[in-house]
């Protein structure tokens, strides 16, 4: 076991995992959204989890960051918070809020980290987001909304760690991007989609079943 300091508590946590993992598992919270428990190189997108560590001449992301004998993270300081604060807009700017009409109202974690972080839904340091109006229906089970979606990736890391072949994958280059669901295997699809699992860790209402006819 590892011996560290998360905000001056005493944390033992097991060799190997991340300050990430390490902070959540003793309720330390820290600001986090692409980031999957079972992920070995999680993708660090979100940039959410910036942590400030003794000895580091910058902050750091905690989902990539490996604990380390008598480390001393800092999850609370005015420069991470700032940090959060401003990926948390870079994400709110790329995305539709539009709460009212989305399935994920009051359980989204788009809204409980701005509630957390004390960041506007619509904050206007950026454009607003223009909606794109895409519902991708291609599927047999499921639809996704591209307006909804803030490119975390949970969906395709879960997928495949749950099914083997994962059921989307990301297409298009930059502000272009989306996740496009991929042909279904014959016979196995909407077996597959009834597993939800996509649908479960998807932050926001980005993902749906498809409601029978
Ligand atoms: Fe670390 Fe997204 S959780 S960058």
């Amino acid at each position: 076991m590892i011996k560290l300091y998360i905000d001056d508590w005493e944390i033992h946590a097991a060799e190997g995992i991340s300050v990430l993992q390490a902070a959540l598992d003793s309720e330390i919270y820290i600001p986090n959204l692409c980031w999957v428990r079972e992920m070995t190189h999680p993708p660090a997108s979100c940039r959410l989890c910036f942590v400030e560590i003794k000895g580091y001449d910058r902050p750091v992301t905690a989902c990539t960051t490996t604990v380390e004998n008598d480390m001393e993270v800092r999850t609370d300081t005015e420069t991470v918070r700032e940090l959060q604060r401003t990926s948390l807009k870079l994400l709110l700017s790329a995305h539709h809020v539009d709460c009212g009409h989305c399935p994920a109202n009051k359980n989204c974690d788009l809204q409980n980290l701005a509630r957390f972080l004390k960041v506007k839904l619509k904050p206007s340091e950026f454009p607003a987001y223009q909606p794109t109006g895409i519902i991708d229906t291609s599927h047999p089970g499921l639809e996704y909304n591209r307006d909804r979606c803030v490119l975390c990736g949970r969906c395709v890391h879960t997928c495949r760690n749950k099914n083997g072949q994962p059921m989307f994958t990301f297409s298009g280059r930059g502000s272009g991007t989306v996740v496009t669901p991929l042909p279904p295997t014959e016979g196995q699809a909407l077996d597959e989609a009834a597993c939800r699992v996509c649908v479960e860790t998807c932050p926001t209402g980005a993902l749906a079943l498809k409601t029978p006819e």
